[in-house]
């Protein structure tokens, strides 16, 4: 069953009409189907299926702790970038032992406090990191597992923003320098070389560059086993994409998983794991933005419907030019206008779409954008010191709201004059 899908003419999420929703917390509100985060997570794990691997869900996706519950009961493990999502993770039942904690910029702090939760492993991304890692858990009496991340320079061939696997993004130590820095990692105390791992990038719409790379990473396993290091996983990251309504042909979860399968088979045959670190591909298409037309204006280059969410609440458009299908909450067969979809903040970037072919909306109409589960609300801002919208959770034909719809007050607590 689609997670979003008209009954009687009224667009609904799984069995409960968004415009029940919209009366009841009002709006902007983002909501979410667990029964699609479910079949998405499990689609994603049963790809993978026939080798031995983990999947640890990217927390930065969607981090509300109702959503991290799903994947808990599910039993994910997570990918972390901070002290914050370990906290979330945590809270919402995770289990550290899970974790494997990424980013180029880990704090001290932030390291302490991982080790001293347990987490599983830590993706090293630079000589400096892995010296200060290696001090860190020295001083804590502890060894801890490592992966480094190399940059394999492979190109993703996604939006140059979410483009991290090329030799001019920051990301991970490029293949001439992994092998002499896990040979020092290795001898260095404190640390227990467990892996390597890359992330190339996000919404990837084709399996070739996850092949390429995974090809370089068996070329460097097979160098450090030869320096008699042996690793027990390799990381592949995350980044599969997913269908954002604007004709993409994405890989399914089962495409990729059968050409990573193949491409990692001389690692697997060898009981080496695989890590997984999926974000987007598992809430994605399971979340949606719904918000109320406030107005409407025609000048002479365009008509313009003004909606009561903005570029705070969803700013993928303004930061990556990406598409989000739309749809009228309520079904309507009025012919379509063209007009540009605009949020209330002063800024020319607070779009959702231009020039697109919609029925037109009246004030108080609800319009339902799409394809906003990830990275839509985990990406919120107070912006123009609005609110954040709250987040709800449909299961069959009840909802719960997972994070109410922020307050003033919560807003200046910790300000003052
Ligand atoms: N692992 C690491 C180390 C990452 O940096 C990311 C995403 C992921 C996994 C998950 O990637 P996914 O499976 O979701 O593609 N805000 C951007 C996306 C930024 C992705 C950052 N890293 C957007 O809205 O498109």
């Amino acid at each position: 069953m689609p997670p979003f899908e008209y009954k009687s003419g009224e667009l609904c999420c799984e069995d409960v009409p968004l415009a029940k929703i919209a009366a009841e917390v009002g709006t902007p509100f983002y909501v979410y189907s667990r029964s699609e985060i479910e079949r998405a997570y499990k689609a994603f794990d049963h790809a993978l299926e026939g080798v031995p691997h983990g999947v640890c869900y990217a927390v930065k996706a969607c981090s509300t702790l109702g959503v991290l519950k799903i994947l808990v009961d599910l039993g994910a493990g997570a990918d972390i970038v901070s002290a914050g999502e370990l906290f979330r993770w945590q809270k919402a039942g995770g289990d550290p032992k899970k974790v494997v904690f990424s980013g180029v910029g880990k704090s001290e702090a932030e390291m302490t406090a991982a080790i001293t939760a347990g987490i599983d492993m830590f993706n090293v991304e630079s000589a400096e990191e892995m010296g200060v890692l290696g001090r860190v858990a020295r001083s804590m009496n502890a060894t801890v597992n490592v992966a480094l991340r190399v940059n394999p320079d492979v190109d993703p061939e996604t939006h140059p923003y979410i483009s991290t696997g090329l030799k001019q993004n920051k990301f991970g130590v490029a293949m001439s320098e992994a092998r002499h820095l896990l040979k020092k990692a290795a001898a260095m105390g404190g640390l227990h070389v467990s892996g390597v791992d890359f992330h190339i990038g996000s919404q990837l719409v084709k399996t070739s560059p996850f092949t390429d790379a995974i090809a370089l990473l068996i070329k460097l396993v097979d160098e450090l086993a030869a320096d008699d290091i042996k690793l027990d996983h390799v990381d592949i990251g995350g980044g599969l994409g997913i269908d954002y309504g604007k004709g993409d042909v994405v890989p399914s979860p089962a495409e990729y998983g059968a050409a990573v399968q193949k491409a990692l088979a001389p690692l697997t045959s060898r009981g080496i794991k695989v890590y997984t670190e999926p974000g987007r591909v598992i809430v994605g298409n399971a979340g949606a933005l719904v918000t109320a037309v406030m107005f409407r204006k025609r000048n002479e280059a365009k008509h313009f419907t003004i909606v009561d969410a903005a570029m705070n609440d969803l700013m993928r458009p303004a930061l990556y030019q990406s598409f989000h299908p739309m749809q009228p909450v309520k079904q309507t067969d009025k012919p379509p206008i063209v007009t540009d979809i605009v949020g209330p903040i002063c800024e020319t970037g607070d779009f959702f779409a231009r020039d697109r072919e919609l029925p037109e909306l009246m004030p108080g109409e609800l319009l339902w954008i799409g394809a906003t589960g990830a990275y839509g609300a985990a990406m919120a801002s107070n912006y123009n010191t609005r609110p954040r919208a709250p987040e709800i959770l449909v299961h069959g034909s009840s909802y719960t709201v997972i994070r109410q719809r922020e307050t003033l007050e919560q807003l200046i607590a910790g300000e003052r004059t």
